[in-house]
């Protein structure tokens, strides 16, 4: 099938890659030339596990293709996917401007006789299609016949491809019959579950299973406090509740709490999406407020081990807002070292994807940059682990003992094993764990 998606970011971008891997003719649009100059060079503008060489492969096989021009993306392609940002606005409702600018982009290009489904694959309000479907109506003059689905994207960052070649299931929400067969037969090449709903649960489906996860996210973190209370581990805590199959062992993992371009601001915009429709989900503040509690009373440990922050030199191991990814956006580890920073302490961080991005973005100015952990460490008088990458569990602690000035260890991860640590002769303190 001949497919566009239009935006290639972390979601079109890996989107389009796989639709290509199964067989589908794409064509990428995005509106920003730079990227789509990288991308018809052969560069790939965002890290992420095997994608490189999925887009590699998929272009060399003729049916993957980049473009700026929404009109050649639009043109013969039996699906238009809608896959552009949707950004938190000050109150953490969403800011729909891309979406309603794409919907008229797409409007004005489609043509009488001819028929498209256009999907939204954007993370979107409950009832957005609704206002997708009237946008295209208004600015198409033609009468062209369409229709409009939802169809949310569940990826993960840092194992998107496999999260979109294998999903645990597949949303297609929509109001007909001609459109859903023709997503199904889209999706048939991935084998997966496929839940048809109508648009508007398709929608609410999205926010609904983000909201839960930082739910569990911020669960296993009240849990940690009360384990610091109490003597209690909260690793073993999550392993005993986690192995009951009703809840699941998955997003039990205790830290500085969640972060990232989702989940933060799925949530809010959640919170907005009730306060709008009368039913204020109340219980959402509470998780928002338990993940901002979480790097607080981090940021106390620190401050209580080393009394005063000023001029103290601090190593700060990952930027990314979690492993495997080069994303920085909404990072905790970035927040942490700008506290930090504001604090007075001078700091080294490394990490192994998400510098460049930090850098160029400015993200943690005052902070310098090392080439590798036990660089960022040397002279250390404490070492902060704010995202756990593997390449850090494999830094040997003796070596790292003999670099840092005080050794040290302030894990809010939970990625090092305390009784390893301590053995070598570090002084360690994670979440929820003695
Ligand atoms: C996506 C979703 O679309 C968002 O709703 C969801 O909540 C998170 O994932 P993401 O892929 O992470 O966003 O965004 P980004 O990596 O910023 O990519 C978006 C792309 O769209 C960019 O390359 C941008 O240049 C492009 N774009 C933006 C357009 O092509 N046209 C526009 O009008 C705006
Ligand atoms: C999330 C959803 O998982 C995905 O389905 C959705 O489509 C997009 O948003 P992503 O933001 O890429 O994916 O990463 P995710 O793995 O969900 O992690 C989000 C944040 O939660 C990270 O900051 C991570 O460190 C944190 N997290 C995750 C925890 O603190 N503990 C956990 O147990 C799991």
């Amino acid at each position: 099938m001949k497919l566009c998606i239009i935006g290639s970011g972390y979601v079109g971008l890996v989107s389009g890659a796989c639709f290509a891997e199964v067989g589908h003719n794409v064509i990428c649009v995005d509106n920003n030339q730079a990227k789509v100059d990288m991308l018809l060079s052969g560069k790939i503008p965002i890290y992420e596990p095997g994608l490189e060489e999925l887009i590699h492969k998929n272009v060399a096989a003729k049916r993957l293709h980049f473009t700026t021009s929404t009109e050649d993306g639009v043109d013969g392609s039996e699906a238009v996917f809608i896959a552009v940002p949707t950004p938190p606005q000050s109150d953490g409702s969403v800011d729909l401007s891309y979406i309603e600018k794409v919907a008229r982009e797409i409007a004005v290009v489609l043509k009488a006789g001819e028929y498209r489904v256009i999907v939204d694959k954007s993370t979107v309000p409950v009832r957005t299609g609704e206002k997708v479907a009237e946008t295209i109506r208004r600015y198409n003059k033609t009468g062209a016949e369409f229709d409009v689905v939802s169809n949310p994207e569940f990826l993960r960052e840092g194992c998107a491809v496999p999260d979109l070649m294998k999903p645990d299931r597949i949303v297609i929400g929509g109001n007909s019959e001609k459109a859903i067969a023709l997503m199904q037969k889209v999706y048939e090449p991935f084998m997966a579950p496929v839940l048809v709903t109508d648009i508007n649960s398709a929608e609410l489906i999205k926010h609904a299973a983000n909201s839960f996860l930082a739910l569990k996210i911020s669960y296993i973190n009240a849990v940690a406090q009360i384990c610091e209370a109490s003597g209690a581990d909260v690793e073993k805590v999550a392993d005993g509740i986690g192995s009951d199959k009703r809840i699941g062992r998955n997003f039990l993992n205790a830290g500085i709490g969640y972060g990232g371009s989702c989940f933060p601001k799925d949530i809010a915009a959640f919170i907005a999406i009730s306060d709008d429709l009368g039913v204020p989900f109340t219980l959402l503040k509470e998780v928002e407020k338990i993940n901002a509690t979480q790097r607080e009373r981090f940021l106390g440990k620190i401050r209580a081990a080393l009394w005063v922050l000023q001029e103290k030199k601090i190593a700060v191991w990952g930027l990314t807002f979690k492993p495997d990814t080069d994303d920085v956006r909404s990072s905790v580890a970035v927040d942490v070292v700008r506290d930090l920073i504001a604090e007075g302490a001078d700091v080294t961080v490394f990490d192994p994807k998400g510098m460049e991005k930090a850098a160029e973005h400015k993200l943690v100015e005052g902070a310098k940059y090392a080439a590798s952990p036990l660089e960022a460490a040397q002279d250390a008088e404490a070492l902060v682990i704010a995202t756990e990458w593997r390449d850090f569990e494999a830094v040997d602690l003796e070596d790292l003992k003999k670099v840092m000035h005080t050794p040290l260890i302030f894990d809010g991860r939970n990625l090092l094993d305390p009784e390893t640590v301590r053995a070598a002769g570090l002084t360690y303190t994670s979440i929820g764990r003695a």
